[in-house]
């Protein structure tokens, strides 16, 4: 039975440009078109998807668990991803865990039964016992944004440590010495590497990290970024400053801001994490640390594409480079009184 690779071969071409002509996802030129159709017919090639995979009990369909469908994101993190899988010909099917483990669990067992080709996860907490349960099943699974220390997968994420440690270190330039933060779940790898950043720039800064200027329950919705401004303001010396660990909150801490007339950046500096769109909109514009969302989603896709059409080598853990973003939300704290 010819396979795919030996009209690839044929054709002196990729297996990629041999799907895009199959499955027509791409431009694809005339004269390779004609090579590629000549080697199907050399071959009698059946390109028969369905059956295909059926014989190889699998779908061209790619499973992505994500968190909260509603945090823009992960929509611009699945964008690469979806970019990416239907560039090879296969479809994305999304489910939202809504942060919840046991929903996770559920749509990893429902996309398993229905065949998916693989899996790209965003976990919402520890889930290495149930992903592991499916590895080992030959089943192909990539972690990407919130890593998962103990599991033998591919994982790609961002440098949430070094993106913290930016933010921290901008603000002490700024001259604030009374910085608030506003946490995420401490138990996400995310969250603990970001906080390591901040702990290592505030030691470098000379600065003690208070108790009284680090509010705990924070959840990554905006919020919980509201709260914790109201928190730092019932404070006897609020903070000159606010880094909240994702941008969601931190536009919670403008809005709190506005509400009481807080003025910004005269009065209260904040910055974010993630640069989701919406926070170049924002009044002021937000100061945030950038993520590279679209290319955590296409790397993350690229991986499994491999995994699926067989590639074995060693596991990967990819780290993309954050920045930070300068906008208005940020500048010199006033005259201390
Ligand atoms: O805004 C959602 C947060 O959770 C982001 O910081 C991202 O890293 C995800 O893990």
């Amino acid at each position: 039975m010819p396979t795919i690779k030996d009209v690839a071969e044929r054709a002196h071409v990729s297996i990629a440009t041999v799907s895009r002509v199959l499955n027509k996802t791409r431009y694809v030129s005339p004269d390779v078109v004609r090579r590629v159709q000549q080697a199907i017919h050399d071959l009698d090639y059946q390109h028969n998807a369905l059956a295909r995979n059926l014989r190889r009990s699998q779908s061209l369909t790619i499973g992505v668990i994500i968190p909260d469908s509603n945090n823009p994101f992960f929509a611009e993190m699945t964008r690469g991803i979806e970019d990416t899988c239907f560039e090879e010909g296969y479809v994305v099917v999304l489910c939202n865990s809504n942060e919840d483990v046991n929903k996770a669990a559920s749509y990893l067992t429902t996309l398993y039964q229905h065949r998916t080709a693989g899996l790209i996860v965003v976990a919402p907490g520890d889930m290495t016992e149930p992903l592991e349960d499916y590895i080992q099943r030959g089943y192909p699974i990539v972690l990407v944004d919130r890593p998962l220390p103990n599991l033998s997968a591919d994982m790609v994420v961002s440098d949430n440590y070094g993106g913290a440690r930016l933010a921290i270190q901008h603000l002490v330039s700024l001259g604030h010495r009374r910085i608030g933060l506003i946490t995420g779940d401490h138990h996400l790898e995310t969250v603990k590497s970001r906080w390591c950043g901040v702990e290592e720039a505030m030691k470098e800064a000379g600065l003690p990290l208070l108790p009284e200027l680090t509010y705990n329950r924070g959840d990554f919705l905006a919020e919980s970024g509201r709260e914790g401004a109201a928190y730092f303001f019932r404070l006897e010396q609020p903070p000159t400053a606010i880094f909240a660990l994702n941008d969601l909150m931190a536009l919670g801490v403008l809005s709190y801001a506005y509400d009481h007339h807080i003025h910004i950046p005269t009065q209260l500096s904040v910055v974010g994490f993630d640069n989701i769109e919406m926070t170049s909109y924002a009044v002021p514009g937000l100061t945030t640390v950038a993520q590279p969302k679209y290319e955590l989603g296409q790397q993350a896709a690229t991986l499994l594409l491999k995994r699926i059409q067989g590639d074995s080598a060693v596991l990967q853990k990819t780290t993309l480079p954050t920045r930070l973003i300068l906008r208005h939300s940020t500048g010199r704290p006033r005259a201390e009184p």
